[in-house]
């Protein structure tokens, strides 16, 4: 019997159209509904019995956590207490790395979730869409694709949740797993897994978001040269702001006029973490920093520390305690 997969489209240049099968910029992401990416690919069909579901339409740049909670509850659902095998969501490929992480933490089933998406709308020559969401398909009818975490499929790579990052702005080959390497590769429907992740995700965490209408607070600040960050800092903090992420220069530095204004907000009570704004290797904190609370994000990058953050506050203030989320997850 064929399994059953669901399809869950977020909108993004998969599903986006211009009016020239030249141009690969300058189209609308998100204009094709769900039932058009179906009809596109009568080839999955033969894979498992489909059913579609538009979450949202959007241009991914735009997603928002009510959107990420909004995809999480639905996917909960269908694989949980519906008779679904497996989902696939089709998402924009600029923030796709947030929405899987997060869907990694979250999704508490082993059932297959695989996000894919595409680099040229589905009106370009050598549209990259229709492929890449044949794959996705392939790997979510396969029943060795279970318990592996939430997966991304990107011109025939595998990628763990928390490993995939985009790393080009337009090439096909969008991303990669800058410190892990893929897990594996996809060739015509089959996967060949070479690698695998050994962090805890889907039912191994303790995040649970059915009751959340909303997620705390976060914000992301850059460290630079004659850094003026703390000024955002500071009208970040006085605006809401639970939280920031840092990305920090080389293995988590940061600029001694931000510093010191970061070391006056947790005072009362702002939570910092420190990632980079280096794309590969690990940020290290030394015992005065750690000392001071400040949280080491280890390999997560500035995005995606973001998402743990956010989950984390879901669940505790303390920065010990949040600090060892970042070292489990
Ligand atoms: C988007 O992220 O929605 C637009 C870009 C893309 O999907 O490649």
């Amino acid at each position: 019997m064929k399994p059953k997969i669901a399809i869950l489209a977020t909108g993004g240049t998969i599903a986006g159209t211009i009016d020239s099968a030249i141009a690969t910029t300058g189209y609308k992401a998100g204009a094709l509904e769900v039932e058009n990416l179906v009809q596109a690919v009568p080839q999955i069909k033969e894979l498992a019995n489909i059913i579609g579901y538009q979450i949202a339409n959007i241009d991914s740049s735009n997603i928002s956590d009510k959107i990420q909670l909004k995809l999480a509850k639905k996917i909960n659902k269908l694989l949980i207490k519906d008779e679904i095998d497996g989902v696939v969501v089709t998402h924009g490929t600029d923030t796709m790395e947030e929405s899987a992480y997060f869907l990694n933490l979250v999704i508490k089933s082993d059932k297959p979730v695989i996000l894919t998406g595409a680099m040229r709308p589905s009106t370009a020559m050598s549209a990259d869409g229709p492929k890449n969401l044949y794959n996705a398909i392939a790997l979510a009818s396969r029943k060795e694709t279970k318990a592996k975490g939430v997966l991304v499929v990107m011109n025939d790579k595998i990628l763990s949740a928390r490993g995939a990052v985009k790393t080009h702005t337009l090439n096909l080959n969008a991303f990669s797993s800058p410190d892990f390497g893929d897990l594996g590769y996809i060739l015509d429907g089959r996967a060949y897994f070479y690698n695998f992740i050994t962090k805890f995700h889907t039912k191994d965490t303790p995040f649970n978001i059915d009751h959340l209408a909303s997620l705390p607070k976060v914000d992301i600040l850059y460290t630079y040269s004659n850094d003026g960050s703390g000024v955002a800092a500071k009208a970040l903090f006085e605006n809401g702001t639970q939280a920031l992420v840092i990305a920090g220069s080389g293995s988590g530095n940061i600029h001694e006029n931000q510093k010191k204004i970061l070391k006056e907000l947790m005072k009362k009570n702002l939570i910092v973490v420190i990632s980079s704004r280096i794309q590969t290797g690990q940020v290290v904190l030394s015992e005065e920093d750690e000392d001071l609370g400040f949280i080491c994000a280890q390999d997560l990058n500035p995005q995606k520390a973001r998402i743990l953050l956010m989950l984390a506050l879901t669940k505790t203030n303390n920065p010990k305690e949040i600090q060892e989320y970042f070292r489990i997850y």
